[in-house]
């Protein structure tokens, strides 16, 4: 079977043109066969309308809360939410019950995505047995059954001699290590970054809970040879540590989120807890250096922390609801509407941060459109306004801090291994969007 995307623009990612051009998949092999104009025949058409094909987007932290919490996501849901969010693959974090820590749960996972159809699952085990932070996982058995990372994520390993021990048994298998950097003697209870946790009477989590642990990891990771991967950072310390570490050549990689790009402590005026996450909002001047760190490469990469609760749960107080935000279905929008339409970042750049880097700091195929390559395509509409609202969202997550703005850049085609896993047109269609 061979699937030919008509009717719509390239962009290059060596110059930042755009040219109209056609694509040719093969659908059984999933990969493209040929790119250009007047193509042959294939036995299906999509037709688009000048949108633009990029290579589909790849996160590395997703929460699909299968096994164990089925009605804040499942596995199907999140990775057909990640499709209309133009991504093809994701890696989920393994904080589920029980948590993703035996080479059976990992398969699991694996199988359940596999009937979903939708984005590719990578799984993430866990560190830990139970992220508990005491014993170590079966590192070898956990790659071996098709884990492409280990984290506790949700938490942070307080332990640092386990720790460097679990960066020596990673660096061995060759897993990175996604890190949760909480110090939790430095968290305590806290909720919310200092202004804010002032200004409703709750308590903090200092930036240096995050940056203290980030520090220690470097260190480990300097030693060790792991590849240590840094979660959400959230903190300007964190960042100017991540930029001493990279001078110094140590293996370090990093993301940030759209909500630490975008927001601050500022927007919590009240106890409203679509905004607890953590690591939490922080200062304007934490936003900036995240910004900067990310627009000078520092901060390699997107990832959404996709973090899916129920509405009755985020309905609680702030002390009293879990922490999370959900940003799948909405991430490339917002950081082309906010970041690129002002002139911050180009579309290359951001097109590179939310695809091809991924893929090459992970040793993913995908990240770029090319004849013989993986036939992960995801068309996007740059001409077309949308208002953001959580009640068209395919995930079952609607805590976000983005409902009512207005953005741009919405995809309307995913093409993960060369099958359709998301079609705008369809989906209104059948009126689930
Ligand atoms: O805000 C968050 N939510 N941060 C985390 O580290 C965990 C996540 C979750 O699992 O809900
Ligand atoms: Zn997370």
């Amino acid at each position: 079977m061979r699937l030919k995307i008509t009717g719509g623009r390239l962009l290059d990612l060596t110059d930042g043109s755009l040219a109209p051009a056609d694509v040719l998949i093969h659908q059984t092999e999933g990969t493209i066969l040929a790119i250009g104009r007047e193509l042959p025949e294939a036995d299906a058409t999509v037709e688009l309308s000048g949108e633009v094909l990029l290579p589909g987007f790849i996160d590395m932290h997703v929460h699909l809360r299968e096994p164990g919490f089925e009605d804040k996501e499942t596995i199907a849901t999140g990775a057909k939410a990640a499709a209309a969010g133009g991504f093809t693959q994701i890696a989920c974090m393994p904080n589920t019950n029980p948590p993703l820590h035996t080479p059976e749960l990992v398969r699991y996972v694996r199988r359940q995505a596999m009937a979903a159809g939708a984005a590719q699952v990578l799984p993430i085990a866990c560190i830990t047995e139970g992220q508990s932070g005491e014993r170590l996982t079966d590192f070898a058995g956990l790659k071996e059954a098709g884990a492409v990372a280990l984290s506790d994520d949700g938490k942070g390993v307080q332990h640092g001699g386990l720790m460097r021990q679990a960066m020596i048994e990673a660096a061995a298998v060759g897993l990175p290590l996604c890190i949760h950097a909480e110090d939790e003697t430095i968290a305590g209870r806290g909720v919310l970054h200092k202004g804010a946790a002032r200004r409703l009477s709750l308590p903090d989590i200092p930036g240096e809970a995050e940056s203290a642990m980030i520090a220690r990891d470097i260190l480990l990771a300097e030693q060790t040879g792991a590849h240590l991967h840094v979660c959400h950072v959230s903190v300007e310390s964190a960042v100017a540590l991540i930029r001493w570490a990279k001078s110094r050549g140590i293996h370090v990689t990093a993301e940030v989120t759209p909500h630490h790009l975008l927001l601050t402590e500022d927007v919590i005026t009240s106890d409203d807890a679509v905004y607890k996450v953590n690591p939490p909002l922080r200062s304007e001047r934490d936003r900036l250096a995240c910004l900067e760190g990310f627009l000078d490469g520092t901060l390699d990469m997107v990832a959404t922390d996709h973090a899916p609760h129920t509405v009755q749960e985020k309905q609680r107080s702030i002390l009293e609801s879990p922490f999370g935000m959900v940003g799948i279905e909405t991430v490339f929008p917002l950081l082309y509407t906010y970041l690129v339409m002002p002139g911050k970042l180009s579309l290359v750049d951001l097109v590179k941060r939310m695809s091809t880097i991924p893929a090459h700091k992970f040793g993913l195929p995908g990240g770029v459109i090319r004849v013989g390559g993986k036939a992960d395509v995801v068309a996007v509409d740059l001409d077309n306004e949308r208002v953001i609202s959580p009640d068209t969202f395919l995930s079952k997550g609607r805590n976000t801090p983005f409902a009512g703005w207005r953005a741009v850049g919405f995809p309307t085609l995913t093409v993960c291994g060369g099958k359709i896993v998301y079609n705008k047109q369809e989906a209104s269609q059948y009126g689930t969007i």
